[in-house]
C-alpha cells in the first residue's frame, strides 16, 4: 500500500532537486540538461498537481476556506504557464540572457510553490486515516494516468 506522506513528500523532493539542478544548469548555461530538466519537471508535476485538485485540496476547505483553495488552484494554472514559457525559451537556437534571467526566475516561483505545497502536507495531518490512505493510492494512480502539467492545465497541447 502507498503511503500517502511518503509519496507526497518525495514528489516535493524531486522537484526541489530538479529545480536546484535546473538552476545550475542554467548557470552553466548547459541547455540540454536544462531542456532534459524541465521536461521531468512537468512530467512528475502534472499528476501531483492534478492530485491536489480533484482530492487533496477540496479535503483541506474546512482547514483553509475556499478562497485559499482557489488561490493554490490559480497557482498552479500559474506555474504551468511559466513552465511552458521555460520549455519554449528552451527549444530556441539561441537562448538570450534575457531568457536565462527568465529562467532562473521561473526556478525561484516554482520552489515557491513546491514551499508552500509542503505546508498542505502537515494540514492533511489532521484528515483521517481513511482519507489519507485513500489519498496514497489516488496519488500514485494518477502518475500512470496522469499528463503532463502543461497539458493537464491546457496549456500546451500535446
Ligand atoms: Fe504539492
Amino acid at each position: 500500500m502507498a503511503e500517502f506522506f511518503v509519496e507526497f513528500r518525495n514528489d516535493h523532493r524531486f522537484v526541489l532537486r530538479t529545480l536546484i539542478d535546473l538552476r545550475k544548469a542554467v548557470e552553466a548555461r548547459d541547455f540540454t540538461s536544462a531542456r532534459q530538466l524541465v521536461e521531468a519537471l512537468d512530467t512528475a508535476a502534472g499528476p501531483h498537481m492534478g492530485f491536489e485538485e480533484r482530492y487533496l485540496y477540496p479535503s483541506l476547505i474546512p482547514l483553509l476556506g475556499e478562497e485559499r483553495v482557489k488561490s493554490l488552484i490559480s497557482d498552479h494554472q500559474g506555474a504551468a504557464e511559466m513552465l511552458f514559457k521555460a520549455k519554449q525559451v528552451l527549444s530556441k537556437e539561441t537562448v538570450t540572457d534575457e531568457d536565462v534571467e527568465f529562467l532562473q526566475e521561473f526556478v525561484r516561483a516554482f520552489l515557491q510553490h513546491a514551499s508552500d505545497c509542503e505546508g498542505t502536507a502537515l494540514l492533511a495531518e489532521a484528515l483521517s486515516q481513511e482519507q489519507i490512505e485513500r489519498f496514497g493510492e489516488q496519488l500514485v494512480a494518477l502518475r500512470s494516468t496522469g499528463k503532463p502539467l502543461t497539458v493537464y492545465k491546457g496549456v500546451a497541447t500535446s
